[in-house]
C-alpha cells in the first residue's frame, strides 16, 4: 500500500506524551482533515510525522516506505513536504529569493508555473521580503513549491488561519485541483470545519492527543459529528 499510514504513534516533548496512540491510514490521493480544539495535539502529530521528534512508540510509512524515526530531511526525501504551522520561509529574503533557495535550475520554473495555477497573486509579490505576505500566504506559497518539488504527500498545518472567508472558499477548490492534477495525499490539520469538509475525503477529530472519532465527509451527519468535539 503505497500512502500514508500510521501505526499507534504516540509522542511528544521531553517526556511529556502528547499524542496517544495515534492511528492513520490513507491511501494515495486521498485528502484527510484532522480537527480538534487548541492544544490537543494536531501540530505535534505532524511534527512526529516529520521526525521532528523523538518517536516513543508506534510506526510511520509513507509511500510503503519505513519513515519511523528518520530525521526531518530523510522524511522529506521520501516526497513530502509539510507546511507548518509556524512561519516557515525566510522573513527577510523576498518571496522569489526564497523559491530559489528549495528550488534550482528548471525545477524553479517548474515552481513558478505552480504558482502561477494555485495562487496567481503571489507572481505579482515575486520581489516582496516573504515576511510581509500573511501567515496564509505563506502557507501557499510553501505548498506551492512542495508540489513543484515533486511531494508526494503534504502534512499542512491550518492553512486557512487568519484568512478572509472569500479566500477561504476559493482556496477549497485550488487545493482539489492541485490534488488532481499531482495525485497528491494530503493531511490537513484544520480548525475551520466547512473548509475541511469541502475538501476532505475523511476526518478524524483529535481529542487530548487520541483520536476521539472518525469518518467519511460525505456523511450527512459529518459536521455535527466534529463539532459535538469542538464545542466546549
Ligand atoms: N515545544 C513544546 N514543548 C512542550 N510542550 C509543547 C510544545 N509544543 C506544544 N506543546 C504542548 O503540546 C500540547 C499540544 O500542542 P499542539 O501545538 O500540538 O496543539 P494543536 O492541536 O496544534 O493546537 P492549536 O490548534 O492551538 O495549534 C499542548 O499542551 C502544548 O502546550
Ligand atoms: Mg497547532
Amino acid at each position: 500500500m503505497n500512502g500514508l499510514n500510521v501505526e499507534r504513534l504516540s509522542s511528544g516533548y521531553a517526556g511529556a506524551v502528547v499524542v496517544r496512540e495515534v492511528s492513520l491510514a490513507l491511501q494515495p490521493g486521498e485528502i484527510l482533515a484532522v480537527l480538534g480544539k487548541n492544544g490537543m495535539g494536531k501540530s505535534t502529530l505532524l511534527k512526529a510525522m516529520m521526525g521532528f521528534l523523538p518517536k516513543m512508540t508506534g510506526a510511520v510509512t509513507i509511500g510503503g516506505q519505513e519513515a519511523t524515526g528518520l530525521p526531518p530531511h530523510r522524511v522529506a526525501r521520501l516526497g513530502v513536504g509539510y507546511v507548518a504551522q509556524e512561519k516557515a520561509l525566510f522573513q527577510d529574503l523576498t518571496v522569489e529569493e526564497n523559491l530559489r533557495l528549495a528550488v534550482r535550475g528548471p525545477d524553479f520554473d517548474a515552481a513558478l508555473a505552480e504558482v502561477e495555477t494555485s495562487f496567481p497573486f503571489l507572481l505579482q509579490r515575486l520581489k516582496q521580503r516573504a515576511g510581509t505576505l500573511s501567515g496564509g500566504e505563506q502557507k501557499m506559497l510553501l505548498m506551492a513549491r512542495s508540489l513543484a518539488v515533486g511531494a508526494k504527500f503534504l502534512l499542512i498545518d491550518e492553512i486557512t488561519e487568519g484568512l478572509q472567508p472569500s479566500v477561504i472558499d476559493r482556496l477549497a477548490g485550488v487545493i482539489r485541483d492541485a490534488r488532481a492534477r499531482h495525485g497528491t495525499t494530503m493531511l490537513l490539520v484544520e480548525q475551520h470545519l466547512p473548509f475541511a469538509l469541502a475538501v476532505a475525503d475523511c476526518w478524524a477529530v483529535l481529542d487530548r492527543g487520541e483520536i476521539a472519532e472518525s469518518g467519511a465527509t460525505r456523511e450527512p451527519d459529518a459536521a455535527a459529528r466534529v463539532l459535538r468535539h469542538l464545542s466546549v
